[in-house]
């Protein structure tokens, strides 16, 4: 599941910090639409490459952007008092274990650059999101990959891991994982806590929680100082494009993190947009009942198609694609969709060569998909 490896560099007589630097492939990034339109020429795009929502945000977040309009010339409040306070009753933590990222994806880059070094080991799983892989490359840090269990993480697996390998500092966890939907029970994830030492981070990364509320490991905090959980306004809240993330730990990480973080890394818009998202409840029980019943319905059609799956418990699927045209891998199926205008995520990247991540849309794009999916894999 590593990305592609290019030890080659131009950049003599100039080094990198950490030879781990050169093996880094730029993260791949879903398909923008816009691009697609360059370069098909195809103007009617339907985009399932993201976990977006697909509902958009809630109209809320309209007024509350509008607002902001006018003071673009200020620096946003760099400790986001109103959005730290409205997360902090909204989650029954206080405002002291708050950290504010751009994205969540800036909270694990904090979170690594933080606690992991040079000398130091970080823990995940195969098939885990990967930008957990990636981080302990930009550290100069080991990577351990734990292999998955049925596409899942295995947790014993992992502490045995951690067990072998005393240097470890962090251990990334995905839940629900991207990109196999997997969710971990809670006893199994608190079993795992109580069998790592307390020197040892557990990141939990509940970036697709509001879909799967049960997964909800909040209560961990309270009996662990070494959690971190770490959610994001980019998927069921719509605001993907303003960056907004938070990260949930002890009143000691945060303070840590609050110092390494950039003073600005979240923008006017953003906490205003953030804080306006996290009041409209109603909006995230709908976008969670859509994307149910669009996910229910997507499993009847890879049924009918004779696709094979993984049971996801986020808006996104991972669907196999076992053509049995000759040479034909899911990046073939991937190009194909392209050319009609329908953007999914190929996983050779994750090493799962056969698979698409599909993210669920709203009823019209699904049924796009899956008449274009038809068509091409009935075609003679
Ligand atoms: C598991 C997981 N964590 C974190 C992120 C980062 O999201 P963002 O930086 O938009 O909050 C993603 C995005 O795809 C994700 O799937």
């Amino acid at each position: 599941m590593q990305p592609t490896q290019s030890t080659k560099s131009n950049l003599s007589p100039l080094v990198p910090a950490y030879d781990s630097i050169l093996a880094l492939a730029p993260y791949q990034t879903g398909k923008p639409i816009e691009e697609l339109t360059r370069e098909y020429g195809v103007s009617d795009v339907v985009k399932l490459a993201s976990n977006e929502n697909p509902m958009g945000c809630s109209p809320h977040v309209t007024l509350a952007v509008t607002e902001q309009l006018g003071q673009l010339a200020r620096y946003p409040d760099g400790n986001g008092h109103y959005l730290k306070q409205a997360l902090a009753d909204f989650n029954d933590v206080t405002v002291d274990q708050i950290t504010l990222g751009n994205g969540s994806d800036d909270l694990l880059d904090i979170l690594a650059r933080s606690f992991a070094g040079a000398s130091d080991a970080i823990v995940y799983s195969q098939y885990a999101f990967i930008v957990y892989p990636m981080l302990a490359k930009m550290q100069g840090a080991t990577g351990i990959e734990v292999p998955a269990q049925r596409f899942g993480h295995d947790l014993k697996a992992m502490s045995q891991a951690v067990q072998d390998n005393p240097n470890t500092k962090i251990v990334f966890i995905a839940n629900p994982n991207n990109p196999t939907g997997t969710q971990l029970e809670h006893n199994v994830l608190r079993e795992f806590m109580d069998s790592v030492p307390s020197s040892v981070l557990v990141v939990l990364d509940e970036a697709y929680i509001e879909y799967s509320p049960e997964s909800n490991n909040r209560a961990l905090l309270d009996e662990f100082d070494n959690v971190v959980i770490v959610r994001t306004f980019s998927k069921a809240y719509g605001l993907a494009g303003l960056r907004v993330g938070y990260a949930l730990s002890s009143v000691a990480v945060a303070d840590l993190l609050n110092r390494i973080r950039q003073p600005f890394n979240v923008s006017r818009v953003g906490l205003a947009a953030a804080a306006a998202a996290l009041r409209d409840q109603d909006f995230i029980e709908k976008t969670r009942q859509i994307n149910d019943e669009q996910m229910r319905w997507l499993e009847k059609q890879f049924d009918a198609l004779g696709l094979g799956f993984i049971k996801s418990h986020a808006n996104f699927i991972m669907v196999e694609i076992e053509v049995e045209m000759e040479d034909t891998t899911a990046t073939v199926i991937y190009e194909a969709l392209l050319e009609q205008g329908v953007i999914v995520r190929p996983l050779a990247v994750y090493g799962l060569h056969n698979w698409l991540r599909i993210t669920v849309g709203l009823a019209e794009d699904n049924l796009r998909l899956i008449d274009t999916l038809h068509s091409i894999l009935t075609e003679d």
